[in-house]
């Protein structure tokens, strides 16, 4: 999949939550790239551990814009972050036996969770947001 056009694809309408999905998919794609160039494992491991670092970021961020508006659905949003946390969190102590095509195959059930969370919650939650503002 082309990332330009994967970037585009998965906008929610809020400006501070797309800067930061931008970046969860470059995130994506280099490890993903990584991963198809044969980095060594230690090399895909400090990708994946960038990765969960900024997903936590990123969700912190969310959660704190869901906490100060007073957003109504806040722990089912909050609940659907942890849970894909813990997959990552997961992939990541994988990541040291697993060969590249299991590997890359979590990666793009990571980019499918995301699109579609990106475009049904997080939309649902810039819609709030936005409106609230
Ligand atoms: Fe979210
Ligand atoms: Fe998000």
């Amino acid at each position: 999949m082309d990332d330009r056009k994967a970037t585009l694809r998965i906008l929610c309408g809020h400006p501070v939550m797309d800067r930061d999905h931008q970046e969860i998919v470059r995130l994506l794609g280099r490890a993903l790239q990584g991963l198809t160039r044969g980095l060594r494992r230690e090399g895909v491991h400090l990708l994946i551990a960038d990765l969960v670092s900024y997903l936590v970021d990123h969700f912190d961020r969310e959660e704190g814009l869901m906490e100060r508006s007073g957003y109504p659905e806040i722990e089912a949003h909050r609940a659907a972050h942890r849970g894909f946390l813990e997959r990552v969190r997961g992939l990541q102590r994988q990541a040291a036996d697993a060969e590249y095509p299991a590997l890359s195959t979590q990666f793009y059930l990571m980019r499918d969770w995301l699109e579609e969370h990106v475009l049904g919650t997080d939309k649902a939650t810039a819609a709030y947001l936005n409106a609230v503002a």
